[in-house]
């Protein structure tokens, strides 16, 4: 199919930075409103109005919806495409783009900063500062744990596990990580080492057994879904703290909340949710956790330059070409 008039692009929510703008330059755009229902969404992609449609990761892109869909391409506003069946995408001819490398450092960031406001009880400091309870220094008010010394297990060594660990090495942690969807393949010293230090590869067991922070750096798959559930929590440490900033179905949330209430692990910083942006009940009454809304990527910096990704990757699918970050089914390690 050759489309010589312009190409008309569907925005599922306003993004910030200047992907509108590059989108408006090459045709008609539009971007709605108020993030549209699952089948308001299947009846846009099957009107046959636009030519590339720009989701978020609360956009569910499911094989029922491409098979309906006259599209040329699907440009997700996030480097995660759990929510885009790319395979059935692939066998329809529907092209699929990503905005992977820009978020890599602000959701290491997150990582860190949940790492840390966990172990060192900084949502409940600061609650006690701003009510008035704070009645000046006192030896044993709020203790919390180490972090420096202790032991970081990733799961996943993409972009942004190293990128943790680059920063893990400048608190003085050890280092430990395990891989998923390649069999834990075994890497070299090289591909072990990142600025400051060398990580420790282990199975699965061993870094659950071992690590004071266990951090989740995968994509969500058939095969990370519920990675973390009853039984690894009870493999963990009692003082482990678990970290998400990946996705929320990795972690068996109700699960976590039991753990988290019966002592089975000491702490979690979530920025993801299983049944996001619901709450397993129970979660947000706990002490030990500390709850992000999904900000990984949430500089003005870096979601502006996704936008501009998105915007590339969507002009040149529509264009007929591939995106400059495409998705192909099977989905790789992030
Ligand atoms: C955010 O969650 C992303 O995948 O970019």
């Amino acid at each position: 199919m050759q489309t010589l008039s312009a190409p008309r692009f569907l925005v599922t929510r306003a993004v910030p930075g200047p992907g509108i703008a590059l989108l408006e330059a090459a045709g008609p755009t539009t971007v709605l409103e108020t993030p549209p229902s699952y089948s308001e969404l299947s009846d846009l992609c099957a009107s046959g109005g636009f030519e590339v449609v720009l989701t978020q990761a609360a956009d569910r892109i499911d094989e029922e919806l491409l098979a309906r869909a006259a599209l040329r391409g699907v440009s997700n506003y996030a480097v995660g495409c759990d929510n885009i069946d790319v395979a059935a995408a692939a066998r329809r001819g529907i092209r699929v783009g990503n905005t992977p490398g820009v978020l890599t450092d602000p959701t290491a960031d997150i990582a860190l900063l949940l790492m840390l406001a966990t172990a060192r009880r900084c949502l409940e400091g600061d609650q006690l500062v701003r009510s008035g309870g704070f009645a000046g220094v006192k030896p044993d008010l709020l203790l919390g744990s180490d972090v420096s010394g202790r032991t970081l297990g990733l799961v996943g060594w993409g972009r942004i596990a190293r990128a943790v660990a680059r920063r893990a090495f400048g608190f003085g942690m050890r280092v430990c990580f395990t891989t998923v969807h390649d069999g834990n393949r075994s890497r070299s010293p090289e591909e072990r080492t990142v600025a400051g230090g060398e990580a420790i590869q282990v199975g699965l067991d061993t870094l659950l057994a071992d690590s004071h922070f266990v951090s989740l750096h995968v994509p969500l798959s058939p095969q990370t879904r519920h990675l973390i559930d009853r039984n690894a929590l009870a493999a963990m440490r009692p003082d482990a703290i678990v970290i998400n900033t990946a996705r929320g179905p990795i972690v068996d949330e109700v699960a976590l909340v039991d753990g988290l209430r019966t002592g089975a692990i000491a702490g979690a910083g979530l920025d993801v949710y299983e049944l996001e942006p619901a709450l397993a009940p129970g979660l947000a009454d706990l002490a030990n956790v500390v709850l992000l809304p999904h900000l990984g990527s949430a500089t003005r910096s870096v979601r502006g330059e996704m936008s501009r990704l998105a915007a590339l990757n969507a002009l040149a699918m529509a264009a007929g070409k591939p995106p400059p970050h495409e998705v192909l089914p099977p989905v790789v390690v992030r």
